[in-house]
């Protein structure tokens, strides 16, 4: 870690307009809707005029989780309430393992209860578990409510919140009930990070990480020159970095809504990232399962000769300046994610098709990767 001071000049020294003037607003565009994507801090305060620029008259319903309804539905309900809209709130148990149907049963139970209505709106306040969870109750009640999504995560405000992807896990696997439901805004007040643990920060900063290696290499040394000041939320450089997180995700989802098409780029240390996640019962957080599957990745593309060893090298380091782990914890078996990595491929009844990077800033698809380089990646990545 770097004194505070230094920290704080390298900050002065980020020169914010210079970057972001190119990125304009964030706009998804896809078929099943267009929609801004806003990352500021105190982005809250303008839920209101949001939803009256976009037309929605209804009542508001806010469904968050115990953790972050505690610390921040007030301050949403509060806005709601002063420009005189009728706004409630629910919360469903944080954490992964009630992302299940039960549970949107009981918020479906809730909102059914209170007569909720074709012209209302459903805010998904937290991270990706909430907007996943509350993105799925509106795409299905009623036949499909307003939603908008409210990250609280860094990963929810650069990935999940991002795309239309809403579902629910279950027994046999994770997200594997769901549905493509666009929201009608994603709106990211960056002071909520504030309470996010360090550990929760930098699992979220992995997804940004990502977008970097495979589609913006500015995006990436940044990354790497700020680090520090990302995981300490130093505000304007948070922000600026989020929403250029972001736009890499706005651009290749509105590209692919679908994804048949380049949004699998986005999959990049997912395909070994999962096993690894599952192997660890979910101990691991995804985030830091992707760091290691984003490793691992790029071991293999540096193995069949796409990926120079000095960029391998920079990904480590970057990883590792956000605390993130880039080796398998020592107890893992090489041949137990391979097997994982197997069923997963025999489900689908197809090759696993690799997104491996090229150079810091590009990434190809590759379905010809030899079992055995994959193998012996794994086993070198060991602890
Ligand atoms: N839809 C998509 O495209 C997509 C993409 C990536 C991931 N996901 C999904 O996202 C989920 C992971 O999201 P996540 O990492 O945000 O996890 P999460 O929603 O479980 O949040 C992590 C933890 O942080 C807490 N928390 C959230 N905001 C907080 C805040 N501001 N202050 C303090 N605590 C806070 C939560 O209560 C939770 O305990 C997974 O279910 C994954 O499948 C979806
Ligand atoms: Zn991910």
């Amino acid at each position: 870690l770097q004194p505070q001071q230094v920290v704080d000049e390298i900050v002065r020294g980020y020169r914010l307009h210079e970057k972001t003037n190119d990125l304009g607003d964030l706009v998804v565009t896809t078929p099943g809707g267009t929609y801004p994507v806003y990352i500021e801090p105190d982005a809250m305060a303008a839920l209101p005029a949001w939803l009256q620029r976009l037309q929605i008259h209804g009542r508001a319903w806010l469904v968050s989780d115990d953790t972050v309804m505690q610390l921040h539905s007030n301050h949403v309900l509060m806005v709601l309430q002063e420009s005189g809209w009728e706004a409630q709130a629910f919360a469903i148990p944080a954490g992964e393992e009630y992302k299940t149907l039960m549970t949107v049963q009981r918020v479906y139970d809730w909102l059914l209860s209170h007569s909720v209505e074709r012209g209302d709106v459903l805010l998904a306040l937290g991270g990706g578990v909430v907007g996943d969870l509350a993105g799925f109750v509106a795409a299905t009640i009623l036949r499909g409510v307003a939603l908008i999504q409210l990250p609280t995560t860094v990963l929810a405000m650069v990935d999940s919140a991002i795309g239309g992807k809403t579902g629910v896990d279950h027994a046999q696997g994770k997200n594997l009930i769901g549905a493509f439901y666009q929201p009608r805004l994603v709106l990211a007040d960056t002071s909520m990070l504030w309470t996010l643990p360090t550990v929760e920060r930098s699992a979220g900063w992995a997804e940004a990480i990502k977008h970097g290696v495979i589609g913006d290499a500015q995006l990436f040394s940044d990354l790497q020159r700020y680090a520090q000041a990302a995981v300490e939320l130093a505000e304007p450089v948070t922000s600026d970095l989020l929403r250029r997180a972001a736009a890499f995700k706005v651009r290749v989802v509105s590209g692919d809504e679908r994804e048949q098409g380049s949004r699998i780029l986005l999959n990049y240390g997912h395909t070994i990232g999962h096993a690894i996640e599952a192997e660890s019962g979910y101990m691991l957080r995804h985030g830091e399962a992707i760091a290691i599957g984003m490793m691992a990745a790029g071991m293999i593309a540096n193995q069949i000769g796409l990926f120079p060893a000095s960029a391998l090298d920079a990904q480590q380091a970057v990883l590792e300046s956000f605390g993130l782990p880039t080796r398998m914890p020592a107890t893992f078996d090489a041949t137990a994610i391979l097997r994982r990595m197997a069923s997963d491929k025999k489900v689908r009844h197809k090759r696993v098709r690799w997104v491996l990077p090229t150079s810091i800033g590009t990434a190809v698809v590759r379905d010809d990767v030899p079992e055995e380089v994959v193998e012996a990646v794994l086993r070198k990545m060991k602890n």
